[in-house]
């Protein structure tokens, strides 16, 4: 297999996913729901903003996945809450597939901002 580039790690197989549902796994210690929709498969942190339960047991709509509890709806591209009680966006991850495996890179894209950690002398 050819390196896929750095971060990435195998979630599971291409054929493990079902169009229009989520899949919870785990990669690197993070918990991601993976969705295969509209002809792509995307990756989300599967905890919602609102209150810590898995988004992988919501419904998908397009490209957004509902939250059974309470039924806010975060777009799969950008983890924006489309509508509330959430305010706050989910992380979602950078997905490659290779040949039959599906690579996700689990660092937030909404991590803070890289610059907060320097330290001053
Ligand atoms: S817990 Fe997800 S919208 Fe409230």
């Amino acid at each position: 297999m050819t390196s896929p580039g750095p971060g990435f790690t195998r979630a599971c197989a291409l054929s493990d996913l079902t169009d229009g549902e989520a899949l919870a796994v785990e990669v690197a210690g993070e918990p991601v729901a993976l969705v295969r929709t509209e002809g792509e498969v995307f990756a989300i942190r599967d905890v919602c903003s609102h209150a810590e339960v898995p988004l992988s047991e919501g419904e998908i709509d397009g490209c957004t996945i509902e939250c059974w509890l309470h039924g806010s709806r975060f777009d799969l591209r950008t983890g924006k809450p489309t509508g509330m009680p959430a305010t706050e966006p989910v992380p979602v991850y950078p997905v490659r597939i290779d040949g039959g495996d599906v690579l996700v890179a689990p660092h937030p894209e909404t991590t803070p901002h890289p610059e907060t950690t320097t330290v001053e002398s």
